[in-house]
């Protein structure tokens, strides 16, 4: 076992667990699988993680895997709901009708949710990659383009996706108002659910691991 995945945890059940899993982790030391490991814990509900877990992960690595499933919610996840509220539609009776317009809500988030996917893709993740580089080359971010972005203000704008989510889903419940639900509408419904649960997943990557590692490289190299 590496040197630096004999952390000391702190005490407690949760503790034990990640200790656990750390003394299970491959020698190699694989970004993959501590990205995995990481990735468990967030499905499990973990926010907080052990340090060097956290240091296990490559930043590329973690940049692939975000952007994965970024792609993995335009073009699979959004298009299935679309799919719901389609076969919602094209079925409809009258209290569908009122079902219809509920969806109205997530179709309102989706295009925050696209807006917020394409920022990260088209400005945070390039910034990303240029701080990479200069931290490896000394190549200067290029100001012209990202002006006085920085990651430290990034962070603390950085929107919960998931909490919207559920809001939204808690709104369209409180509305629904005894009307009998169609199976697409209940599908619609679960499929909101697992999406959410996804969104926490992604939410931690970026808010507890990529984001704090990066907004400390970036007062290091940049003041
Ligand atoms: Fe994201
Ligand atoms: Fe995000």
């Amino acid at each position: 076992m590496k040197e630096e995945q004999k952390v000391k945890l702190e005490a407690g059940l949760t503790d034990r667990l990640l200790e656990e899993r750390l003394n299970n982790m491959p020698v190699s030391g694989s970004s993959d699988y501590a990205l995995n490991q990481l990735i468990d814990l967030a499905k499990e509900g973990f926010t907080e993680f052990p340090k060097a877990l956290i240091q296990e992960v490559v930043i590329q690595d973690l940049l692939q895997a975000l952007k994965k499933s970024h792609g993995n919610y335009l073009n699979i996840k959004l298009p299935e709901i679309e799919q719901s509220i389609y076969n919602l539609y094209s079925k409809q009776t009258h209290s569908d009708n009122v079902l219809l317009m509920l969806c109205g809500f997530f179709i309102s988030y989706q295009k925050k949710l696209v807006a917020h996917i394409q920022y990260e893709e088209v400005f945070l993740f390039p910034y990303i990659e240029s701080l990479l580089e200069y931290q490896k080359s000394g190549t200067p971010i290029d100001r012209e383009r990202f002006g006085k972005f920085t990651l430290k203000q990034f962070f603390e704008n950085h929107s919960n996706l998931e909490e919207d989510l559920n809001e939204v889903r808690n709104k369209i419940t409180a509305n629904i108002d005894g009307l009998k639900a169609p199976l697409a509408f209940r599908i619609f419904m679960t499929q909101l659910e697992h999406f959410e649960k996804d969104l926490a997943i992604h939410a931690v990557l970026e808010d507890d691991v990529l984001l704090p590692r990066l907004v400390e490289l970036e007062v290091h190299l940049l003041g």
